[in-house]
């Protein structure tokens, strides 16, 4: 294979994606942890279900960085994950260390990679890896919007009975509970739209659930947070990224004055493709979603001020 990812943080999420991307022969695939062991057990595991599983893709494991030399794209989901009663905010200090101790290596190992952020909190970790790297915008990405629009789409499908995959909604904001915002004005099932087939207290339970769609599945593990459906949302950025394929994908990126925003990490939908991040996608906004917008990333804003970044 000519393409490579490397997924540092090799836990639920990490290991999770990496299984995704290999068995869709994506590219190889290195696992960098500092649970050596553990990281490498896993790849050893994984390649072991190739025969069955039918791919052919070189999936490796360790702690040094050399490893990851000359990725294409670089996930990193180290860090700790939320436990019952914790916001993702509560995961800063620890995680943001962590992130400066990661993006150095990497940049030095593979300096024209793409990085996909996804350790929380993504609006903070995101903008953290963008300072460290120094790299531009094009090439320093957070999924969040993907996984929030994933389970926004999964809730109508279910609730109308539908293919999931027919469904469209779009989610831009922050990257929490009171942050986010899916629009159901942008919200469709095979064309339709969504306000044409389930009345307003149905769509507003909807956009509640998916708000709080982290949080609900961290109650029902109770020992730590979401992976099946982060790590489809991180392979459907790295498929669209390793083959071009401009998917428009709600990603967290850094503004430069888009939707009247600047200097933070904000989800927004964005085409990528093999250049990373290609292009802001400008949607128009009602008057509260406008406002709803700002409120998320004056929230953010005070955070990263809060934290000195
Ligand atoms: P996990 O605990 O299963 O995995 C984290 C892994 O990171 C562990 O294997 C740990 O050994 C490793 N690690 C810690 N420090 C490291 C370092 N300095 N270098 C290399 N590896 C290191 O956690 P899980 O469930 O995989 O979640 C990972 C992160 O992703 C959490 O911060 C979680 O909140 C976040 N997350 C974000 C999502 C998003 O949509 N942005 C969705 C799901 C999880
Ligand atoms: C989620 O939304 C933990 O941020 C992660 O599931």
């Amino acid at each position: 294979m000519d393409r490579k990812v490397t997924i540092v943080g090799a836990g639920f999420v990490g290991a999770t994606a990496a299984q995704r991307i290999a068995e869709k022969q994506l590219a190889d695939v290195v696992m960098l942890d500092i649970l050596e062991g553990m990281a490498k057990g896993k790849a050893l595991d994984m390649s072991e279900s190739s025969p069955w599983v039918g791919f052919n893709t070189r999936i490796s494991a360790g702690q040094d960085y050399a490893l990851s030399a000359d990725s294409d794209v670089v996930v990193i989901t180290a860090g700790i994950a939320r436990k019952p009663g914790m916001s993702r905010e509560d995961l800063a200090a620890t995680n943001i260390k962590i992130i400066k101790e990661i993006i150095q290596p990497i940049v030095k190992y593979s300096p024209q990679a793409i990085l996909i952020i996804v350790t929380n909190p993504l609006d903070v970790t995101a903008y953290v890896a963008k300072q460290v790297s120094g790299w531009p915008r094009e090439r320093v990405l957070g999924q969040s919007g993907a996984l929030d629009s994933s389970r926004f789409r999964t809730f109508i499908a279910q609730e109308l009975d539908v293919a999931p995959q027919d469904v469209q909604g779009l989610v831009m904001g922050g990257h929490s509970d009171v942050g986010m915002i899916p629009l159901a004005s942008h919200t469709s099932v095979a064309g339709i739209p969504v306000s044409e087939l389930l009345d307003r207290a149905t769509i507003e339970r909807l956009i509640e659930r998916t708000k709080r769609g982290g949080t609900e599945i961290v109650q029902l593990l109770e020992k730590g947070s979401a992976y099946y459906a982060p790590s489809a949302a991180i392979t459907a950025m790295v498929e669209s990224i390793l083959l071009d394929q401009k998917r428009i994908i709600s990603s967290s990126v850094y503004l430069e004055g888009e939707y009247g925003l600047r200097d933070l990490y904000l989800d927004v939908p964005v085409k990528l493709g093999r250049r990373g991040l290609e292009e802001i996608i400008e949607i128009k906004l009602s008057t509260p979603e406008h406002e709803a917008l700002q409120q998320a990333a004056g929230r953010i804003r005070q955070t990263l001020d809060k934290l000195q970044l």
